[in-house]
């Protein structure tokens, strides 16, 4: 995140049980590509259950900067983008969140061009955008880079087969976003399988396009002439919801998450009962429960969607690193996603990392002073120092922020101490 970081700082006293429930609401990851798509649609979309993340209204701004129309009314949000005429995103934009790059296929549906600064976002690996570039080539936009832009132009656009040499998120949607209004068939292979792409095809589906397939590997886009507006609530932040879970799992007590979807939850409950925690599943909810003594669990190693999530990965390293015994965490995503590592150390873990594996032994954390580096790598200092001795100070929570909002709150409810300070 380069543009105009909010500083603050999360003063935490750690040992307190959590105790409670908390309403988890619409995923960013869903809200994002959505609020992108938006740029295709010909009338109002209403959004509901939506938080202003910092990346969420990063996003707006890439529409209004097109010419769309946004606004937050409570927890909904109304797009209109009847208007939007333009197809340049400019760095100071794009440099906000790396999911910028989403804008790349709608903006081919709807105006046939596009042009966008290179994604900024979290520091947390090269993400490289070569499968959307690609996949877009593969349905004849003829991709061409003028300094750090990237230029599309797609006035040959058609539908095409596609298969993706890694199931990566972003390019599936970037690429059903792109087919949604060409003529053809569009067929993506090998695509991600993660709930948020389900959730897009679903609301592209509500405004009158046809897409099916999505959830599992093989998609299918058949063009249509234009989309319409709708209302549309957008699935639960699993990762959220992962993240109060393994919270009340550290810190013992009784946590329940409404609003969270338990299937897509599956490998992070596997973790939780493997480390003693107690889970208890219901329609759209999810109780954690234990007295907070975790076995640190042997291994726990991130893959795309049904794996376990490289989303999740910090807060486990959290979890694993105030348990009991040894563990191992493989990071097959990121190369660059152990950044919270250094600063959990400054909290008394035990953690080493060589190359894409860290060893953990469990210790007792105490407080220390430490900086968030990303958004998930931030949230996993938050949960180490609810569960460590003493104070702790977790500086530069803008990054968290771009994920969760009103954590801080949240927390509280749920017995936390934790203050929200500006520095
Ligand atoms: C999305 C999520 C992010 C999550 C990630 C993996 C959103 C808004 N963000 O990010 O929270 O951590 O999925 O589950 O949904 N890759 C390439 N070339 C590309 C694209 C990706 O090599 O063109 C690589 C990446 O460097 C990474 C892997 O593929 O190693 C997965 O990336 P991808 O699935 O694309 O993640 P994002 O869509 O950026």
């Amino acid at each position: 995140m380069k543009n105009e970081p909010q500083s603050g700082a999360y003063v935490i006293d750690g040992g307190f049980k959590l105790y409670g429930e908390t309403e988890i609401m619409s995923a960013k990851n869903a809200v994002l590509p959505i609020i992108a798509c938006c740029a295709a649609v010909r009338g109002e979309v209403r959004l509901g259950r939506c938080e202003q993340t910092s990346d969420a209204m990063a996003m707006l701004d890439i529409l209004r900067s097109l010419g769309g129309k946004c606004r937050f009314e409570g927890m909904d949000i109304y797009i209109d983008c009847r208007g939007l005429d333009k197809h340049t995103v400019n760095r100071s934009l794009t440099s906000r969140l790396r999911s910028s790059v989403f804008i790349l296929g709608p903006l081919v549906a709807a105006l046939r061009k596009a042009e966008i600064s290179y994604p900024g976002g979290c520091d947390i690996g090269v993400r490289p955008i070569d499968i959307h570039t690609s996949g877009l080539a593969a349905l004849g936009v003829k991709l061409t880079e003028d300094g750090d832009k990237i230029v599309c132009d797609g006035r040959g656009l058609h539908g095409g087969e596609t298969v993706l040499p890694f199931p990566s998120v972003g390019a599936t949607e970037n690429l059903m976003m792109a087919a949604m209004l060409c003529r053809g068939r569009t067929i993506i292979r090998n695509a991600a399988q993660e709930p948020e792409i389900a959730d897009l095809q679903n609301f592209i589906n509500a405004c009158g396009g046809r897409v099916r397939g999505a959830g599992g590997k093989v998609i299918t886009v058949e063009g249509t002439d234009s989309l319409h507006g709708t209302d549309y609530v957008p699935i639960g932040d699993r990762i959220a919801a992962g993240t109060f879970l393994i919270g009340g799992a550290m810190c013992g007590g009784e946590v329940t998450v409404k609003g969270a979807d338990p299937s897509h939850l599956g490998s992070l409950t596997e973790l939780l009962l493997a480390a003693g925690a107690e889970v208890t599943e219901y329609t759209g909810a999810l109780t954690v429960s234990g007295n907070g003594k975790l076995k640190t669990v042997k291994k726990a190693e991130t893959r795309p969607y049904p794996g376990f999530p490289t989303d999740l990965q910090a807060p486990v390293t959290a979890m694993m690193a105030a348990g009991e015994g040894k563990g191992y965490i493989i990071e097959n995503l990121f190369e660059n996603r152990f950044r919270h590592v250094p600063e959990l150390r400054k909290m008394g873990a035990d953690i080493t990392v060589c190359g894409r594996a860290a060893t953990v032994r469990g210790r007792r954390l105490h407080g220390a002073v430490v900086t968030a580096e990303d958004l998930r790598g931030g949230a996993a200092l938050v949960l180490a120092a609810l569960k460590a001795e003493g104070r702790s100070v977790v500086k530069d929570i803008y990054h968290i922020d771009r994920g969760y909002y009103d954590f801080d709150e949240k927390l509280r409810e749920l017995g936390a101490h934790i203050q929200r300070e500006k520095v």
